[in-house]
C-alpha cells in the first residue's frame, strides 16, 4: 500500500475534513462503525494524520497557523468521538433494558436446599433414643455370609425359619457347593459379629439396609432399613427389655404411650415377643381408625431374650450372661408417625414426597 501523498495542507482542506467527519460521526449508530470512523480520520494513516504530515512542506509562518488549526481539529474530533461513544453505549443499554424488560427489583432465586431423606431422619431419631439410654451405634456389611445371617442366629440349613425370608443370594458357593453369601435379610447378623469382638456388658443398636426377594406392595419393599438392638450382660432380665422398649416407645410416640407384648417366634430369641403400642391416632378408641384398624394396638417391633444357642455360638457363658435383642423397621415407624400410606414412596425418588420431611 502506498502512503497517501502528503500534499501541502490548506485551511480549506482542514475545514472540509472537519465538516464531513463531524457529520459522519453524528450519523453513526454503533460502536463498530465508530471505530472504523476513528481509523479513517484519526488513525495512523487517517485523513487528518496525513494532513499533519504534510505540514513539513509549508512555509514556517503558515506551518504555525495551519498546524495550530490542525491540532485543534484533532483534539475536537477526539473529544467528539469520546462523547459519541458514551452516548451510543448508554442508548444501547436503555434499549436492551426496555427490550428484555429486566426487572432489577425482582428478588433473587433462592439456592436449592438439600435435606436428609426421611428414612435417614427416622433412623437417626431411633438411634438417638437408644443412645440416650447408653447404647452405642454400629454398622455391618450389607453383603453377608449365610453363617452370620442364619447359622449364628440359630437358623441352621433346612430350618423352616429360612422360608420366612425370600433371600437374594450372591453367586458364590462354598466348598460343599452350597450358596454361602447373600444380601442380608435383616440386621440381626450383627449380633454375633459384635459379640465375637467384644466382652459384655454390650449395648448396641445396628441401623442398616436389608434386602429380600419380595413382591412389592404398600407394606413390602425388596429393600428397606432395620434397626437391630442388642444388650448383653450379667443379670439382664425380661424386665430390662420391657423397661428399655417402653422408654423408647414414649420417646418416639409420646409420653402417654402404653405398650403390649405378645408371644411371637424368632429362632434367635426365647421367649420371643412382638411389641405393640396403643394407637396414638384413636387413643385405642377404634371406630374406623385407619392406623390400627380398630384393634387399638400397633405392632412396632420384634424382640426377646437372646437364645442360649446364640450366646453359646459366640462362646459366652450362658450361666453368667443373659441379654435381650430387638429389631424394627424404620420405614414402618415413619409411616405410622407421619401417616404415610405406602412404603414404596420412600424409594421412588419423588421430590413431592421427599420435600414434605
Ligand atoms: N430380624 C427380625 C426380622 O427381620 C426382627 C427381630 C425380631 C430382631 C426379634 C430381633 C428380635 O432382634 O429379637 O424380622
Amino acid at each position: 500500500m502506498t502512503e497517501p501523498s502528503a500534499q501541502p495542507p490548506t485551511e480549506q482542506m482542514i475545514t472540509e475534513i472537519t465538516n464531513t467527519a463531524t457529520a459522519e460521526l453524528d450519523s453513526l449508530q454503533d460502536l463498530e462503525a465508530i471505530d472504523q470512523w476513528r481509523v479513517l480520520y484519526l488513525g495512523r494513516r487517517g485523513t487528518l494524520t496525513t494532513v499533519l504530515r504534510g505540514l513539513a512542506s509549508l512555509e514556517v509562518d503558515q506551518r504555525r497557523t495551519i498546524g495550530a488549526l490542525a491540532n485543534q481539529v484533532k483534539n475536537t474530533l477526539e473529544e467528539r468521538l469520546e462523547v459519541r461513544v458514551r452516548q451510543i453505549s448508554e442508548e444501547a443499554l436503555t434499549l436492551s433494558a426496555s427490550r428484555d424488560r429486566l426487572d432489577v427489583t425482582l428478588p433473587g432465586r433462592p439456592a436449592l436446599e438439600g435435606r436428609l431423606h426421611p428414612t435417614t431422619q427416622i433412623v437417626r431419631e431411633i438411634c438417638d433414643a437408644f443412645v440416650a439410654m447408653g447404647f452405642g451405634v454400629v454398622e455391618g456389611p450389607e453383603v453377608e455370609w449365610d453363617h452370620y445371617n442364619f447359622e449364628m442366629l440359630n437358623i441352621p440349613k433346612g430350618h423352616p425359619a429360612r422360608d420366612m425370608w425370600n433371600t437374594l443370594w450372591v453367586d458364590y458357593e462354598d466348598p460343599t457347593g452350597e450358596k454361602a453369601m447373600l444380601l442380608r435379610t435383616h440386621t440381626s447378623p450383627m449380633q454375633a459379629r459384635v459379640m465375637e469382638n467384644r466382652e459384655p456388658p454390650i449395648r448396641v443398636v445396628v441401623p442398616g439396609k436389608c434386602y429380600r426377594y419380595e413382591a412389592t406392595d404398600a407394606t413390602h419393599e425388596w429393600h428397606f432399613y432395620q434397626v437391630e438392638g442388642l444388650a448383653v450382660g450379667e443379670g439382664i432380665t425380661f424386665a430390662d427389655l420391657k423397661g428399655t422398649l417402653y422408654e423408647f416407645a414414649r420417646r418416639m410416640f409420646g409420653e402417654e404411650r402404653k405398650i403390649r407384648f405378645r408371644c411371637d417366634y424368632f429362632p434367635f430369641v426365647e421367649p420371643g415377643v412382638d411389641m405393640s403400642i396403643d394407637c396414638f391416632a384413636c387413643q385405642g378408641e377404634g371406630d374406623g381408625c385407619r392406623i390400627c384398624r380398630d384393634s387399638g394396638w400397633i405392632e412396632i417391633m420384634g424382640a426377646g431374650m437372646i437364645h442360649p444357642k446364640v450366646l453359646e455360638g459366640v462362646g459366652y457363658d450362658t450361666e453368667k450372661y443373659t441379654g435381650f435383642a430387638f429389631g424394627m423397621g424404620p420405614e414402618r415407624i415413619a409411616m405410622l408417625k407421619y401417616g404415610i400410606d405406602d412404603i414404596r414412596h420412600f424409594y421412588s425418588n419423588d421430590l413431592r414426597f421427599l420435600r414434605q420431611f
